[in-house]
């Protein structure tokens, strides 16, 4: 009797008051998990049994709503969590997902969660586990997807695996597994849909043959994981097979018969880089999803079968490397989703047909070294996304077609050692063209002048044709770093700059070019360009000394009548600092004998002493955007509240109609630029060293740090300023938003003193970003490591920095050619190291550079080596590499 009536009693109990209760229960388990966890920004802070906030949403957790309470999910990714995984948490009975990736969990696998009895999915990716995965991980029967990649997990792949017989993913890709891969361990796990060996370097196996048994297979990646022998011959039947990547193994032997018939479903096919010999997979494409294809760096012969023409969405092709002749299939030159075609380095023979006009999102075409006998079809400039066509060594021959670069963003065309004749035609479209090759054709014809137009042209290449003409004066004004016309029919005389920067290899073999240096020399010889740098530094600054004094009466007089007129109008003022001076005190405390410099883009600079004692610097501006008092103050209030140690302190301003004064702090040695000037410049390495890291760290706090985000502008050597401990100071920030943005554009152009501080994409780009400061400030770490001015103007012969390094790294050990040859030796690797951040900053292609945040990491990393003096060597070959493999990478 009591027993009938007990259970459903205690059944209605559990019901009506256990369950309340389990909430409790699950906060009281939570929180004994978060105490052994570690969690140093507090993401856990929810947790927490004084909470106001229910349970469920706490931090991570996901309730599923019936029964009521019960924790099903917790997700703690990427909270920089560390300590120790504790098993507590399998005491919530409903807990089917844990993530605890992306964290700091530094322990071996966690086997005691195999006690969650409902968990399906384990994701510690991205922590520090380590150790071998013991073959007790059999005991989490009822997981459904486990991920271990990226952590260091070593040892052998366990038998013990087999038994998770309901595994759908299984992803243990970037660790440190070792060991043959037992050929049964993977043969029962009949619903694996992700098996995700990769990136396991010390595996060193074949591949298991009943793998291509697993049926419901999607993706298999097992790329550079030390595979070798043959794909299996069970891989044709892997019908739903999406992914594929094969790559950077040590694969032998030949593709499995049918296999592109039988990866029916096959979205990406990589097998590149191993041995694989025989002919091309026929019927890859058989499925017509396929996106991906790559063959390449393999053993691979015979010809490809055309059978590409519903190859609808295929975007990627790349069969370069290897040994495969007969024609090109013609059908993927015009497939509509086609963005990159690599067939290099084979034995291909075809045409490049006119159709090509149609791959509208074609962006990558190299098919150099190969056997095309083609003429350039004119579809080709009709190609809008194309920005790299090489097809050296080959033999198109006929006509460039007039619209070979009309692509706006073509930036590496390469026709070199072809048949092509006529002339070169016109270039005027493509802005963005870095490298142009046409070496070994049979152009003839002149250099078209518009060449100079091209703002980022740095390597051209016009050797071995017929080319007849002058070289034009106009090329002088690119930042080239190839400039090569040899063995040319070229006349005339070589304009001055395209002589000295260049090795003579690269004029020679055109009798009639004449010009000092060269067999022959030019008979009305005009007058050496004058030679020294430093020589010509001092002349500039006696002539402009002797012409100040000179125009310093003039001046005087206007001044005074200046004075008159600005007393009139009605000044304002804001001092963010207690300045004890006056408008009128600092009107009258500007004249001749307190300017310095010759003034910038923007306005002349005066250093006052003020009554107290204290010494200040005033910026003039005279030419700005009229806006309202409030705007200009909140304008100026912007910059006053920078403190950044090495940013000058905008103490105050003063504004009438016509003129802005803005007060600096007044910063002992003058500007880094002054210094540079100087004949005598010598600074010992380790200044040099820490006026580059401070100026870097300014500017980089403006760029990122300070809200709002401000860019600098106008970052050159004499905007650095040195304290009396060479601690430096950027100055001259961001006056666009003070003098407005057209104003601010139309000084700096018609300001022609900083050129070759300027980022070459200026040139064709309206807005102003980062990466041109980034640019600018390349420009003063080349000058500290060179020791020379950035502009070294002569007579009608400028050479910038920029250029004069770039040829020079050019060439075999010319990186050691360009260290200032004053500081000591034993600096010579930290020089090389921040000549290598210079190139990087000074890249042609904005986005190959550094943000400010890399350059002063790299500066800080040179620093401390110098301190505790542990040089590591930095390699010269970044140097004189950098910018060639910049241009063939791009
Ligand atoms: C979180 O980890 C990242 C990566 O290591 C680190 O940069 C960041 O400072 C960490 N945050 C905290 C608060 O520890
Ligand atoms: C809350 O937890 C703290 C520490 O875990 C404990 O000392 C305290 O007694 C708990 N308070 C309640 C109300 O449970
Ligand atoms: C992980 O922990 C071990 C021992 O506690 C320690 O030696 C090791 O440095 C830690 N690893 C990392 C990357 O912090
Ligand atoms: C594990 O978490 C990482 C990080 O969020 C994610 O990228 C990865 O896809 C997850 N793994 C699985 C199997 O879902
Ligand atoms: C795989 O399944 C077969 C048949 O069910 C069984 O005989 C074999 O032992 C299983 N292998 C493993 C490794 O569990
Ligand atoms: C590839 O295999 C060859 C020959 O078996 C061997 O010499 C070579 O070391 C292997 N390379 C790698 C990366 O495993
Ligand atoms: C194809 O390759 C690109 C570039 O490597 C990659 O981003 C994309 O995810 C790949 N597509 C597939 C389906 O694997
Ligand atoms: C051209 O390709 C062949 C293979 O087809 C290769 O052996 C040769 O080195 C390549 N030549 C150049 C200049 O790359
Ligand atoms: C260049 O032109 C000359 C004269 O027209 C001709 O003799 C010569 O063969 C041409 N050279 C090449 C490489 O085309």
């Amino acid at each position: 009797m009591a027993s009938t009536f007990s259970f459903p009693f205690f059944l209605f109990l559990f019901y009506q008051v256990f369950i309340p209760i389990c909430a409790s229960d699950e906060a009281e388990i939570l929180l004994s998990f978060k105490a052994s966890i570690e969690d140093p920004m507090h993401s856990l802070s929810t947790w927490s049994n004084t909470s106001v906030s229910p349970l469920c949403s706490w931090t991570g957790i996901t309730c599923s709503p019936n029964p009521s309470y019960s924790v099903t999910s917790l997700n703690l990714q990427g909270l920089n969590l560390s300590g120790e995984i504790s098993a507590s948490i399998c005491e919530l009975p409903g807990l089917s997902h844990l993530n605890l990736a992306n964290n700091f969990f530094n322990q071996s696998i966690p086997l005691h969660l195999s006690q969650c009895i409902a968990l399906e999915t384990l994701n510690l990716s991205n922590n520090l586990i380590w150790g071998t995965i013991p073959d007790q991980i059999s005991q989490f029967i009822s997981l459904r997807s486990i991920d271990l990649s990226r952590n260091q997990v070593e040892g052998k792949i366990p038998y013990g695996l087999a038994s998770l017989k309901d595994l759908e993913i299984l992803n243990l890709g970037s660790n440190m597994l070792s060991g043959s891969v037992t050929s049964s361990v993977f043969g029962n796990m009949t619903e694996l849909v992700v098996l995700d060996l990769s990136e396991n370097p010390l595996l060193s196996s074949e591949i298991p043959g009943e793998i291509g048994k697993l049926d419901k297979l999607q993706e298999l990646l097992l790329q550079s994981s030390g595979f070798h022998g043959e794909i299996p011959d069970t891989f044709v039947g892997l019908r739903r097979l999406q992914v594929l990547d094969l790559s950077q193994n040590n694969l032998t032997g030949v593709f499995p018969l049918g296999l592109g018939f039988g990866l029916e479903n096959l979205m990406s096919f990589d097998v590149s880089e191993n041995k694989l010999s025989g002919s091309f997979p026929a019927g890859i494409c058989r499925g017509k999803g396929l996106i991906n294809f790559s063959v390449h760096s393999n053993l691979l012969t015979g010809s490809i079968p055309d059978s590409f023409d519903e190859c609808w969405n295929l975007e990627r092709f790349q069969v370069q490397n290897n040994g495969f002749w007969g024609e090109f299939p013609d059908a993927l030159w015009s497939l509509p989703k086609i963005k990159l075609i690599r067939a290099e380095n084979n034995r291909f023979s075809g045409e490049i047909p006119e159709s090509i006009s149609m791959a509208a999102q074609l962006e990558q075409v190299q098919i150099d070294n190969n056997s095309f006998i083609s003429k350039i079809p004119p579809g080709l400039g009709r190609v809008r996304s194309l920005y790299r066509f090489s097809a050296s060594l080959n033999g198109l021959f006929g006509d460039i077609p007039e619209n070979y670069c009309d692509s706006p963003i073509m930036s590496i065309m390469n026709l070199s050692h072809n048949s092509l004749m006529g002339r070169i035609p016109e270039l005027t479209k493509c802005k963005k063209l870095v490298s142009l090759s046409l070496a070994d054709n049979s152009l003839t014809g002149e250099i078209p002048t518009s060449l100079a137009q091209l703002p980022v042209l740095t390597y051209l290449d016009l050797s071995d044709n017929n080319l007849t003409g002058p070289i034009p004066e106009e090329l002088q004004n690119l930042k080239l770093a190839l400039f090569n016309v040899s063995y040319n029919r070229l006349s005339g005389r070589v304009p001055s700059s395209l002589i000295s920067g260049f090795p003579a290899s690269f004029l020679q073999g055109n009798p009639d070019l004449c010009g000092p240096g060269l067999p022959n020399s030019c008979l009305e010889g005009r007058p050496k360009s004058i030679g020294p740098t430093k020589l010509t530094c001092v002349l500039i600054s006696i002539a402009f000394a002797a012409g100040l004094m000179v125009a310093a009466a003039g001046f005087f007089v206007m001044y005074r009548s200046y004075k008159e007129k600005s007393r009139r109008g009605p000044w304002c003022s804001v001092f963010y600092y207690p300045l004890r001076v006056t408008e009128q005190d600092l009107i009258m405390g500007m004249d001749e004998k307190s300017a310095i410099g010759s003034g910038g883009a923007f306005g002349r600079v005066y250093i006052l002493r003020l009554p107290g004692g204290e010494f200040v610097a005033v910026k003039k501006l005279m030419n700005f955007k009229s806006q309202s008092w409030k705007a200009l103050k909140a304008e100026i209030k912007v910059l006053a509240k920078i403190r950044h140690k090495n940013i000058t302190k905008l103490m105050g301003f003063c504004y009438s109609e016509d003129s802005i004064l803005l007060i600096y702090e007044f910063v002992h040695r003058g500007s880094l630029g002054d210094l540079i000037c100087r004949s005598n410049f010598q600074l010992e390495w380790s200044i040099r060293l820490r006026i580059a890291t401070g100026a870097a760290q300014g500017l980089a706090y403006l760029h990122r740090e300070y809200i709002p985000r401000l860019l600098h502008r106008n970052i050159k050597s004499t905007n650095i300023l040195l304290d009396a401990d060479f601690e430096p100071k950027i100055t001259d920030f961001a006056l666009d938003g003070i003098v407005g943005e057209s104003v601010y554009v139309s000084s700096m152009a018609s300001y022609s003193g900083s050129y070759c501080y300027l980022a070459p994409e200026h040139g064709y780009s309206k807005k102003a970003t980062e990466q041109m400061d980034v640019y600018s400030f390349g420009v003063v770490l080349l000058e500290l490591v060179t020791g020379r001015q950035a502009e070294q103007s002569g007579s009608g012969d400028s050479m910038d920095i920029v250029k004069w390094v770039r040829r020079k790294v050019n060439v075999a050990n010319g990186a050691f050619q360009v260290l200032d040859s004053h500081v000591s030796n034993t600096s010579q690797h930290e020089m090389l190291g921040v000549l290598e951040v210079a190139l990087r900053c000074t890249s042609v292609m904005p986005e190959k550079r550094p943000t400010m945040f890399e350059v002063v990491r790299s500066l800080q990393s040179l620093d401390s080596k110098s301190r505790f003096h542990t040089l590591s060597s930095v390699s010269v070959e970044c140097c004189s590499t950098d910018e060639h493999s910049e241009a063939s990478r791009a």
